[in-house]
């Protein structure tokens, strides 16, 4: 049991609410090798959406040759049913984007590299192929009626080029929000990136009078600096953090890509630092654990505090 930790202490000058987007049963599960089944999927995301998350990336519309964990996208998305506007769901070009919109979903996410090297290893074209991909499909989803979001990948460092100017992902945000998305989630893909490289991030943002609201950040945990960086985000007035319940996942192409940012550690520091998130942190954890135990992996530090 919590209670009575998380102490709240209010910190002055932070957001009052944020909004926790869960990637776990996308960014979580695909790069593991055992297969999960559709069943499993649909109970974990279902399990995350009552637990109060208000959106829970649900699967990817790649192809199943790369990423066979996620073949099963349209069953996924049936099983669900209903609304899916809470499901975004991850779309590389238009095949998926026709695949994605016979399965119904209605919120969609393209995702391109702020680095020539992963643009090549994680989906085979040039950083500018991938950007015009990522235009092209935002165009023809938005003339269907829906929302897009972009991630940007590789933002704070890079497998194989290494640093990674913050002017030029600036330059890449901007081109992604004129197209038509209305949000843009920068990616530490590898977990390098530093508290001071978050702000100067959101800066160069700032500089390209993108604001702030626009900005999603998306952390890695892979050099334990997840919550340094979720906190220098807070300071900097970013509003939408992505996470993974369990803190499972990676990119099965970015060479050193491990666990997310595990939902629960983020909702522990929110709930110390009283920012409004509805979600209820004991049910995340209790959906996170059945997907780590399932899995065999370890169980996210506030997981195994709680739960032992
Ligand atoms: P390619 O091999 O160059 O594809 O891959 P292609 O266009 O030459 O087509 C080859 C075959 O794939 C064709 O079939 C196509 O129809 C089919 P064939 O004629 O050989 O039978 N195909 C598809 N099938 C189903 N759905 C599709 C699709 N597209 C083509 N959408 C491609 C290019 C983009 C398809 C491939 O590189 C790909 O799927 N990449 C996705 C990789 C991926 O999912 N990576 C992980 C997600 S990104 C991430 O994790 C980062 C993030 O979390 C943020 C962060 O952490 O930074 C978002
Ligand atoms: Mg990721």
């Amino acid at each position: 049991m919590s209670a009575p930790f998380p102490v709240p202490y209010p910190a002055a000058g932070l957001p009052e609410a944020v909004t926790v987007y869960e990637v776990g049963p996308r960014d979580g599960l695909q790069a593991e090798k055992q297969l999960v089944s559709t069943s499993a999927k649909i109970d974990f995301i279902t399990a995350l959406r009552q637990a109060g998350l208000p959106m829970v990336e649900a699967t990817s519309f790649v192809s199943p040759r790369w990423v066979p964990q996620l073949a099963d996208a349209a069953d996924v998305l049936a099983g669900l049913g209903g609304d899916l506007s809470a499901h975004p769901v991850l779309v590389p070009n238009l095949t998926g984007l026709e695949r994605a919109s016979e399965a119904g979903a209605s919120t969609i996410a393209v995702f391109v590299s702020a680095t020539e090297s992963f643009a090549q290893q994680n989906l085979n074209t040039t950083r500018a192929g991938a950007i015009g991909a990522a235009q092209e499909v935002t165009a023809r989803a938005r003339e269907r009626g829906m929302r897009v979001r972009a991630y940007v990948s590789m933002c704070f460092g890079d497998t194989w080029q290494g640093q990674v100017p913050v002017a030029e992902v600036a330059h890449i945000s901007r081109e992604l929000l004129d197209a038509g998305c209305y949000e843009v989630s920068l990616g530490d893909t590898i977990g390098v990136g530093t508290a001071g490289h978050v702000d100067a991030l959101i800066q160069a943002h700032q500089r390209l009078d993108i604001a702030v609201e626009r900005l999603a950040l998306h952390l890695h945990d892979t050099y334990g600096q997840a919550l340094a960086n979720v906190y220098a985000g807070l300071r900097a007035g970013v509003r939408c953090f992505d996470a993974s319940a369990g803190g499972i996942g990676g990119c099965p192409f970015a060479g050193s890509a491990t666990g997310n940012l595990a939902t629960e550690d983020l909702l522990w520091l929110l709930a110390g630092l009283q920012i409004r998130t509805g979600v209820d942190l004991d049910a995340v954890v209790r959906a996170g654990a059945v997907m780590t135990d399932a899995l065999g992996r370890p169980r996210s530090r506030i997981a195994a505090a709680m739960l032992g």
